[in-house]
């Protein structure tokens, strides 16, 4: 069972009025079950806490509560957003929150290059969810590749992953780089690049990147690349033109997407 802020006072809530039961989301919002209060004994004391950490997301097992975070080479958590979470590292989310929530914000990256039949890589898995939706918008294959070990574990712990886990969706624990040295020649139909912002892996949005994607697309392959805000600070100016120069250059024709913050391309 997962929680989040609103989740916990809810239920600390029950528990503090000696509830039998309550109606409650225990997967982040995508159902609700009624459950047994007396079954899970709750510690009242254990929930106040936690209570302070308003964005966390938390694992209820056998009455104890866990905090979906690690600290380790940074600092990994699962965000709550009211729906999908998103993964912080070191501060830095993963997922746009703002004008649009990570579960919306993938599907409307996928619609941008996803045709029914296709075989799909997907650059960087992160939660799964540009994956997932590429599934549900008829891709019969997906290669997902996602090398952070930390990620890998928040998301297995995550509700909105769990689609992840399909027989459709093949996962690769390794960079982009590696899995694409093994790729063969046009075996792609679609390419989704997720890819973390420019200051943390500039290497993705490199020019030899870039051949390397247009040597496995098909001809006439479709590849969305997500670039952020290009007003965003620190930003180099000019940023997405430099994008789409090299991508130019490698082989693609490109098409600016400033809802979606990308950049559609196709290969020529
Ligand atoms: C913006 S997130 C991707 C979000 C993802 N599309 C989703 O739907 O949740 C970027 C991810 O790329 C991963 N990453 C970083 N370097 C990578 C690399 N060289 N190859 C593949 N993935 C990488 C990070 O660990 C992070 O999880």
């Amino acid at each position: 069972m997962v929680f989040d802020h609103d989740g916990l006072v809810k239920l600390a809530d029950a528990v503090s009025k000696e509830r039998d039961k309550i109606t409650i989301s225990t997967d982040l919002g995508l159902s609700e079950t009624e459950i047994d209060l007396r079954e899970l004994r709750i510690d009242p004391k254990m929930i106040l806490p936690i209570l302070k950490k308003e964005r966390g997301i938390f694992k209820l097992e056998k009455g104890h509560l866990e905090h979906l975070a690690v600290f380790d080479d940074g600092y990994y958590q699962l965000v709550a957003t009211g729906e999908a979470p998103t993964v912080e590292i070191d501060g830095i989310q993963m997922h746009r929150t703002k004008e649009v929530k990570p579960f919306e914000d993938a599907r409307q990256k996928v619609e941008t290059v996803i045709k029914k039949g296709d075989v799909v890589l997907d650059t960087c898995g992160g939660l799964g969810y540009t994956a997932i939706w590429a599934v549900r918008m008829g891709a019969v294959h997906v290669d997902s590749c996602e090398p952070n070990d930390n990620i890998r574990n928040l998301r297995k712990e995550n509700p909105w992953s769990q689609e992840l886990y399909s027989e459709k969706i093949k996962i690769h624990e390794m960079t982009a780089q590696e899995f694409m040295a093994e790729c063969y020649d046009d075996q792609y139909d679609c390419i989704i690049h997720d890819p973390p912002r420019f200051s943390l892996a500039g290497e993705l949005y490199s020019f030899e990147f870039y051949a390397r994607l247009a040597e496995i697309i098909k001809p006439k392959g479709r590849l969305f690349h997500y670039t952020g805000n290009p007003y965003s600070k620190g930003r180099p100016k000019q940023f997405v033109e430099g994008v789409i120069k090299r991508l130019a250059e490698a082989g693609f024709k490109c098409q600016r997407m400033n809802q979606v913050l990308g950049v559609r391309a196709v290969r020529r």
